[in-house]
């Protein structure tokens, strides 16, 4: 047994704001979903004649508009959600920073390859789906577009939430519409102010997730030459994004490759597309346990863009050299950079699989 390691009684306000705004984002990502499932079938079933037609009027709506995720999501979102101060709480609960390398200019759409996924990607939330972080500063004109699984979009109500933050679908449809999108500033889509998008995709996705344990920064990557084929095809560059420090936020307990415990992961992802993860960070009170993200400085450093020539059919060649490039890219990102962020950083390195 772990010895619990209590929280100090005269925490500040705004600290105790930060633990708040934690758990809300935590709630929205880890139980958004059901949560919203629940409430929307209590309305349905229990509700007034008024309520159960609202409901039902929603849902032709939703009927509707069922295609807005595989269309890449409601542009850069709501500006207003976006906004709300409860994502700067959450940015300094950790806190959260956004690094650039180079300049990239709003006059073309971009492909970002996003690792480490983590548990959770906290950081790529803070800086990506808010108004709380330097991206607009960085990178002026560009909208920050987060991939995410297909299914939040069907979810009634979280689906709004989903939208609002200004998350598209991962599917290609959706991928391949964003990239096409035109970057001239009189055209109906870029009305809002903004002409160009950043498609930030999550390359080893959930299954990354199972191998997130602190000071390992293992990516699944080398079998995942999807993106780099929607790149060749597309024309578009790839810019490389390392949260450092992300892997540390959370522990999970032992799982590795070939456990029981990661077959039962992986097979539950195989039907969900999400993987189940006993993570553990800290509580309200203690550090110990708790479904909260422990505090600790993450910063998400933005690389320079891998420039990519338009190639409609490439050859698995072809594919297999830009793949090997982009990780030879990243790599020297991440060894670039790691001294800055990491403690005793010259032991870690990436461990692309
Ligand atoms: C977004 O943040 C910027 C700078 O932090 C601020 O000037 C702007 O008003 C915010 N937008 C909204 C809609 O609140
Ligand atoms: C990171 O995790 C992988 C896969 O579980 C393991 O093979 C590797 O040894 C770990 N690396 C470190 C530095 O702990």
């Amino acid at each position: 047994m772990l010895k619990v390691e209590w929280a100090p009684l005269n925490v500040p306000l705004h600290r105790r704001l930060e633990t708040v705004a934690a758990a809300v984002e935590m709630f929205l990502v880890v139980l958004g979903n059901v949560a919203a499932l629940i409430v929307f079938a209590i309305l349905l079933i229990k509700g007034n004649t008024f309520i159960r037609v609202l409901c039902v009027v929603y849902l032709g709506f939703l009927y509707i508009d069922r295609d807005a995720g595989e269309n890449g999501g409601r542009g850069f979102g709501s500006q207003w959600f976006r906004s709300l101060t409860i994502w700067r709480y959450f940015r300094d609960y950790f806190p959260i920073d956004l690094v650039k390398t180079v300049d990239i200019t709003a006059d073309q759409n971009y492909i970002f390859a996003m690792f480490p996924h983590g548990i959770l990607s906290s950081s790529a939330f803070a800086n990506f789906n808010t108004n709380y972080s330097k991206w607009k500063t960085l990178f002026p004109g560009i909208r920050s577009k987060i991939m995410t699984l297909d299914f939040h979009f069907y979810v009634p109500l979280f689906r709004e939430v989903v939208l609002a933050w200004g998350m598209g679908s991962c599917s290609a449809r959706s991928i391949k519409k964003l990239l096409l999108q035109s970057n001239d500033i009189n055209s109906e889509e870029n009305k809002d102010g903004y002409t160009s998008n950043a498609v930030m995709i999550f390359i080893g996705g959930a299954q990354e997730a199972a191998y997130c344990h602190p000071r390992n920064y293992t990516l699944v990557l080398k079998k995942r030459k999807g993106f780099i084929k929607i790149a060749m095809t597309t024309g578009k560059s790839i810019v490389p994004c390392i949260s450092f420090n992300e892997v540390d936020i959370f522990d999970q307990p032992a799982n590795p490759p070939g456990s029981w415990m990661r077959r039962f992961q992986d097979y539950v992802r195989g039907i969900t597309g999400v993987t189940p993860i006993l993570f553990n960070g800290r509580g309200f009170f203690q550090y110990t346990y708790g479904f909260l993200p422990k505090r600790r400085a993450i910063t998400t450093v933005v690389g320079s863009p891998l420039i990519v020539e338009k190639n409609e059919n490439p050859t698995n060649e072809q594919i297999d050299k830009l793949h090997e490039q982009f990780c030879e890219h990243l790599i020297t990102l991440f060894e670039t950079h790691k001294a800055k962020y990491i403690e005793d950083h010259e032991s870690v390195h990436l461990n692309i699989i």
